[in-house]
């Protein structure tokens, strides 16, 4: 008893500390180590944007604010970060937008199949008023805020046999990234999509656990898929969003001036990240074209899978409106 007392008045203190205005309190008072979760490995271009948006927090809060990166999941995978940034035991988190679907079924939008043609208009969407739009949902479903989006490219698909036709799908064991409007598009195609994150890809595919992946070039490279899955085929079908959250409750105890910092440095990250992917993808593909013993098959079209766009439309224009928002702005483009 004595202790919940204790401990309360210790966390409103923090909370009164914080929450001051910045001329009430030292300098010192308001140093913070912010803690960042991400699922992707050191390697990945995620995480060499969370190290400079260290660099970046620390330059524009002259030294105050700093940044310890927990990658490759250290924390637990998406889902579970997800509920660390709702408690605040975790600050911020770089997750998939496939992660939030669950709970903020709008943004499945961004996996309609077959949204864009190619990752520059991919680019144009992340930025888009529409999709911004979609991020004022994330504080009351996730209690998180959801400063912008940034991506890992256009996802491809990775199979251990060759594929002809599209009913060689049929019957699959495709690894998806959990999220409903990705496992709708591959039960459509009458695929076993098999959820999990993506720290368990490799040795589910080196133990023939599944026999397929959905998955983006830089994935594809950072952990050498194709030594397990050697016939990629460039689809393009969906594009592969990821979005920078903030804990609601580490948000609201910050001053209005250090939540504008915030936003700035993070904003300055998910660009650079979205224009990283633009300009590198095609060098990607090259590079895959040297793997050994990767065979690849360019430009499989949406024709390819039949009616699936029309068929996924149906389903989930249903339980959202942004399907139909996001296929007329990209109508315009
Ligand atoms: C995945 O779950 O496939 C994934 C997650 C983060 C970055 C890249 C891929």
């Amino acid at each position: 008893m004595i202790r919940k007392t204790n401990a309360f008045s210790l966390f409103a203190a923090l909370g009164l500390i914080l929450a001051a205005p910045s001329g009430l309190t030292s300098a010192h008072a308001q140093e913070r180590e912010f803690r960042i979760g991400l699922i992707t490995p050191p390697a990945h271009v995620w995480n060499q944007e969370a190290a400079a948006l260290g660099e970046t927090l620390a330059e524009l809060s002259d030294g105050r604010f700093s940044l310890s990166i927990y990658p490759s999941g250290q924390l637990g995978n998406e889902s579970t970060m997800l509920q660390q940034l709702q408690t605040g035991a975790l600050d911020m988190a770089w997750l998939t937008t496939a992660e939030v679907t669950t709970r903020a079924p709008d943004i499945s939008a961004l996996h309609a199949p077959f949204l864009v043609e190619n990752i520059a208009d991919a680019a144009k969407v992340l930025r888009s008023d529409v999709a911004r739009e979609m991020l004022d949902t994330l504080p009351s479903a996730t209690g998180t805020v959801g400063v912008c989006y940034a991506m890992t490219g256009m996802r491809q698909l990775m199979t251990r046999n060759p594929i002809d036709d599209v009913s060689d799908l049929s019957g699959m064991r495709f690894r998806i990234t959990p999220a409903p409007p990705i496992r709708s598009f591959f039960e459509m195609l009458d695929a076993a999509p098999a959820p999990m994150p993506l720290t368990q890809v490799y040795d589910s595919l080196a133990n023939a656990q599944i026999d397929a992946i959905d998955m983006d070039f830089e994935s594809i490279i950072n952990f050498r898929y194709y030594e397990h899955a050697p016939n990629m085929m460039v689809t393009n079908h969906h594009m592969f969003g990821m979005v920078a959250l903030i804990s609601g409750r580490v948000w609201a105890r910050l001053s209005s001036e250090d939540q504008e910092i915030l936003r700035e440095a993070v904003q300055l990250h998910c660009d650079r990240t979205i224009d990283r992917f633009v300009e590198e993808e095609d060098e990607k593909l090259a590079r895959l074209r040297e793997a050994e013993g990767l065979t690849i098959t360019e430009d499989v079209g949406p024709d390819f899978f039949g009616d699936i766009v029309e068929r996924w439309d149906a389903e989930w224009a249903e339980r959202t409106p942004y399907v139909a928002r996001l296929r007329e702005l990209v109508a315009g483009f």
